[in-house]
């Protein structure tokens, strides 16, 4: 029998878990990972969807180390900023850890053949587990695409399908190959198996942090597989009293595309608003699992704020230049957003912040011009 089932953390309805991408039939929220039976784990590692323990793939992911950001953090002035350094995972980003755990699942229940839409980092990253897996993937791809996320795509072997137009696109794309050729849809925006992978992060943070754990934890946010699988392995280890406060979560996108941040604020905004970014891992216009993302800034006290182009790029030089730091765009717009939230007090100077690198500079540079 089986240790798990599927939940929907909106409505609380459950059915048995598979491998399918859809939707809660009732409320239309993405699904999450449920425990019928959990082992005992004393609370120190994460509880797993995967059955075997020898059926998982891995790479190696995880423990990522976090280091003290003296220069910038002095600057902010911050009592104490870390970065910890997600873009050292396997492919380069933090979505191995999701990945990890979806291809563990496809790979246990007999998937031979799947299908997944990346604007880049989780393309990579699902070819790459899916190689190691021993399944063929399909990953469609916007056309416009940074060339070198696409580059590390195909040499994984993996076969590439660009779709021209807007994000949405590609989704529709891959969903529709996925229908007509009956091959699973191992979509990172909507698994569950994915959220669940990405919890291993808070479980790292407190271990390596143990008594010092940040007031503050700030992610640049596209569809929150991070935030929330972090928000999630946090409340457990609430739950299991291991830590007595969950860190405030904040959300960071860029002013181009804020669909997030609008709604936290109330404002109107839609997906025809939206503008091309550098940050391109968080160009998602209308986020699959935004009702979840709102909730768990309420429920931390963290808030949500948008960063302008040029600031997003500014940082990333700073990380560059003044920490050794090289990260892409993407995750250069968390720390143009801690500044913003250090100027509006919602962090004070002194508090004590940690922010994910979640992917390494070398995969999308920005343009020589800028
Ligand atoms: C480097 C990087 N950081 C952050 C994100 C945002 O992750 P999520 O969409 O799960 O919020 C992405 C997503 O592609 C990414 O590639
Ligand atoms: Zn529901």
């Amino acid at each position: 029998m089986s240790h798990i089932e599927l939940r929907c953390p909106k409505c609380g309805i459950t059915r048995p878990a598979d491998m399918s991408a859809e939707a809660c039939r009732d409320c239309g929220s993405p699904m999450d990972v449920g425990y019928l039976a959990t082992r005992d784990t004393k609370g120190d590692t994460a509880p797993s969807p995967v059955h075997e323990t020898s059926a998982r793939v891995t790479l190696g992911e995880g423990n990522t180390p976090c280091v003290i950001l003296n220069t910038i953090g002095g600057r902010l002035p911050l009592g104490r900023l870390r970065a910890k350094l997600e873009f050292l995972n396997p492919t380069g980003s933090f979505k191995d850890r999701g990945t990890a755990t979806m291809l563990s699942v496809a790979g246990e229940r007999g998937v031979t053949e799947l299908v997944e839409d990346s604007s880049g980092n989780a393309g990579a990253s699902v070819s790459a587990y899916a190689a190691r897996a021993g399944i063929k993937a399909h990953i469609f791809v916007p056309a416009d695409a940074p060339e070198a996320k696409l580059r590390q795509i195909r040499a994984y072997g993996t076969e590439v399908h660009p779709i021209a137009g807007p994000r949405e696109a590609v989704t529709a794309a891959a969903i529709a190959y996925a229908q007509q050729n009956a091959l699973v849809y191992a979509s990172h925006m909507l698994s569950p198996y994915f959220a669940e992978g990405t919890k291993t992060f808070a479980y790292e943070v407190v271990e390596q942090l143990e008594d010092d754990l940040p007031g503050h934890v700030v992610f640049p946010v596209g569809n929150g597989s991070l935030l929330i699988g972090a928000f999630n392995g946090f409340n457990e280890l609430l739950a299991s009293g291991r830590i007595e406060k969950i860190p405030r979560l904040h959300c960071v996108q860029s002013r181009n595309v804020m669909p997030l941040v609008a709604a936290f604020n109330g404002q109107k905004w839609g997906p025809e608003d939206a503008a091309k970014t550098v940050a391109g891992g968080i160009s998602i216009a209308a986020p699959s699992r935004q009702w979840q993302i709102l909730e768990i800034l309420r429920l931390t006290g963290g808030s949500a704020v948008a960063v302008e182009e040029s600031s997003i790029l500014k940082f990333q030089r700073d990380l560059a230049e003044d920490e050794g730091i090289f990260a892409e765009p993407t995750s250069a717009a968390a720390f143009a957003g801690l500044e913003i939230l250090v100027d509006q007090d919602i962090i004070q100077q002194g508090d004590d912040v940690l922010v994910p690198a979640t992917g390494f500079g070398l995969k999308d540079e920005p343009p020589p011009s800028s």
